[in-house]
């Protein structure tokens, strides 16, 4: 090897539907990041079912931390921390990860990391970039859209989100009422490619009016009820394929004027700043990152969004974030306890 690391360490992360390992480290090197998605068990019911995560994390999570430390080629010596999920997120599936955090690290003598999963988002433009604090961090998910101002490991403010549903809830609940599938970003995209926008007119909640939350539900509504408003029987292909260019439309619409407010209000607090970072499994849409782009060159920022990979749910984003805070020697008793809700602003400051 023709680098020396001073830190190397595990990062686990079961805290949705994905049971992943990674081995990172400090000079920024990803040794390995192996991903499980749990798609297929969840399909058949449309979404995720939390006590099949459970069961799911903990018969993948052994062999999957052992694939990760093969394909790193280490042992459990060479660690330097382990760092597992805390929260937010599924309770059981956090807490099977957790538990095995806690167990190598105990059986390890390691120092441990409990990972808040938002911060692993947050944080991981620096393990694929290197950006300096302070920037503006777009997180939109399945379960979370909302800009944060990522200042310092342990430092971020809110500046807006949503008051309802998460942008990628909308997407799937879209996918779902057209029978596209499970999970229903990519397939909504997908779909959307072959349509042509005009037909429908759907409504983008919030664009225009001040601050930058965000709202979501009556673009879901307003989809269900253009649906009902087909001539009965099956939605033909066409219905399909134009309803999903509208709602994407809107979607990147709305997406676009709320981020040119959270650029304001992030000016106003931070003047220095001009980074604006996108995180989370709906970045992964070409229309979406079109539009953050957009609004971030019209305004005189930096448009940064990791490879897809690194924007949904991986093991690499918590050991990042292990690395982050043992680096500052920010390091968590064994009997800290797993969190189902765990919001950024209330992690403890660095
Ligand atoms: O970050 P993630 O993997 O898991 C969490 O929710 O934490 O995000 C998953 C979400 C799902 O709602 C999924 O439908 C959405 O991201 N998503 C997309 C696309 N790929 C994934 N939404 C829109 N377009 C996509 N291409
Ligand atoms: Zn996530």
């Amino acid at each position: 090897m023709g680098y020396c690391p001073a830190m190397i360490v595990l990062g686990i992360e079961t805290s949705c539907d994905e049971t992943a390992a990674a081995i990172v480290s400090d000079d920024r090197r990803i040794l390995s990041n192996i991903v499980r998605s749990q798609i297929a068990d969840h399909a058949p019911y449309g979404g995720v079912v939390p006590e099949i995560a459970a069961r799911a994390h903990i018969e993948a999570i052994d062999g999957i931390i052992a694939n990760a430390m093969a394909a790193a080629d280490i042992g459990f010596e060479a660690l330097d921390g382990v760092a597992a999920t805390c929260g937010p997120g599924l309770i059981g599936g956090v807490i099977v990860g957790a538990m095995t955090g806690k167990a190598i690290a105990a059986a390890r003598a390691l120092p441990f990391i409990a990972a808040n999963h938002l911060e692993g988002h947050a944080l991981t433009a620096r393990l694929t970039d290197d950006i300096g604090f302070p920037y503006l961090l777009l997180l939109v998910s399945g379960g979370h859209t909302q800009f944060i101002a990522v200042e310092g490991v342990g430092r971020y403010r809110r500046i807006g989100g949503t008051i309802d549903d998460a942008l990628g809830e909308a997407f799937d609940k879209t996918a779902k009422m057209l029978g596209l599938g499970f999970p229903g970003g990519p397939a909504v995209e997908k779909t959307a490619a072959r349509g042509t926008t005009g037909r429908f007119n759907l409504p983008r909640p919030l664009k225009g009016r001040e601050g930058a939350d965000f709202s979501f539900s009556g673009l879901k509504t307003a989809v269900r009820h253009a649906i009902e408003a087909l001539p009965p029987g099956a939605v033909s292909d066409s219905d399909a394929t134009d309803l999903c260019a509208d709602f994407q439309q809107a979607a990147a619409e709305v997406v676009a004027n709320r981020t040119s407010h959270a650029i304001d209000i992030f000016k106003e607090i931070h003047p220095e700043g001009g980074v604006l970072v996108v995180a989370g499994g709906v970045a992964a849409n070409r229309a979406i990152r079109s539009a953050l782009d957009e609004a971030a060159a019209a305004r005189g920022f930096d448009f940064i969004a990791p490879p897809p990979a690194l924007c949904t749910d991986n093991g690499a984003m918590i050991a990042w974030a292990g690395i982050e805070r043992l680096r500052l020697g920010l390091t968590d008793g064994l009997d800290f306890k797993p969190r189902p809700r765990w919001p950024l602003d209330e992690i403890a400051a660095a």
